[in-house]
């Protein structure tokens, strides 16, 4: 990838990115890293992390600081706290939160399972939850009470970005606990935008169409043409491209006054 913003546009940031390990996630700690920021990469699986670790720094040879990797399970009310804690530690500062691990257990609604739904749903939603709170109990919020509960009026680069889909508002068949979660994810990120407005972080979301990653490519190959002809740039987006957006929302140059927004990457397939 090449450079979006200017070099060492996130110099001194620490960014945290869910589900870093592959797919949108990697593409994304790969290009805030590109950028400067010190990236906390979170996945399940700490050996699948360090290759992801060594993908990256093979890729970005000049990152100003090495990665951070964590194992935890976003959906776990033990690992999360574990998790903010450890980088926090490691760190001293948070800057951003991109909220991306998700999975998919596609079924109809008259074969789907209650586990599934539930899994789905405490992956995707839990998950933003999880991080989204234990990232402002253990860092924005003791800083805004330090401040004798003043607004953040610092000049600090605070952002969230949460990963919706165009799903969420178009609907998919086989999808009702990914489309229930990310249509509840909207509406997390509009309220995590007003409850941390004195914390000056900015919490935004982005709603991609297909991207070429395993979880579109699970869906099968039929699926990914007639995603493609329903776009109207005709093609499905890589995962570049959407990290390339996520830089844009995280930057306070280019997004700096927007704020509980839900931010269309679809090529066109859903028109609002
Ligand atoms: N690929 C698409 O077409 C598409 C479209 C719209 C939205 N999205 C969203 O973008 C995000 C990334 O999707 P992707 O296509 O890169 O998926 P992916 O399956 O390629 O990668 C998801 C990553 O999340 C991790 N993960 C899953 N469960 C986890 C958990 N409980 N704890 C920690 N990590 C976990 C996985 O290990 C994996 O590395 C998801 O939220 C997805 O819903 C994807």
């Amino acid at each position: 990838m090449d450079l979006v913003l200017r070099e060492g546009a996130f110099l001194g940031e620490t960014h945290i990115v869910t589900g870093a390990a592959q797919g949108i996630g990697f593409a994304i700690a790969q290009a805030l890293a590109l950028h400067g920021a010190q990236v906390a990469m979170v996945d399940l699986d700490r050996g699948r992390l360090d290759e992801a670790k060594a993908r990256l720094q093979q890729s970005v040879p000049k990152a100003a600081v090495a990665p951070l990797v964590v194992a935890a399970n976003v959906a776990s009310e033990q690992d999360v706290p574990r998790a903010v804690s450890e980088i926090l530690e490691a760190t001293g500062c948070i800057n951003g939160l991109v909220n991306v691990a998700g999975i998919t257990r596609d079924a109809r609604i008259t074969k789907k399972t209650l586990a599934d739904f539930n899994l789905v749903l405490s992956v995707h939603l839990g998950g933003t939850f999880l991080f989204t709170r234990e990232v402002a109990v253990q860092h924005w919020h003791p800083l805004f009470k330090a401040k004798g509960d003043q607004p953040l009026d610092d000049g600090v680069n605070r952002f969230i970005v949460n990963f919706s889909s165009v799903s969420a508002r178009n609907g998919n068949i086989g999808q009702v606990d990914y489309t229930a979660a990310k249509g509840a994810i909207e509406a997390v990120t509009r309220t995590t935008a007003r409850e941390f407005s004195n914390y000056r972080v900015r919490v935004n979301a982005i709603a991609p169409g297909p991207v070429n990653t395993p979880m579109l490519a699970a869906a099968g190959e039929q699926a990914v043409q007639a995603f493609k002809r329903a776009t109207l740039l005709g093609k499905v987006a890589e995962p570049e491209d959407i990290a390339a957006t996520v830089l844009g929302m995280a930057c306070p140059k280019i997004s700096g006054y927007t704020t509980g927004q839900i931010f269309a990457a679809n090529g066109g397939l859903y028109l609002a």
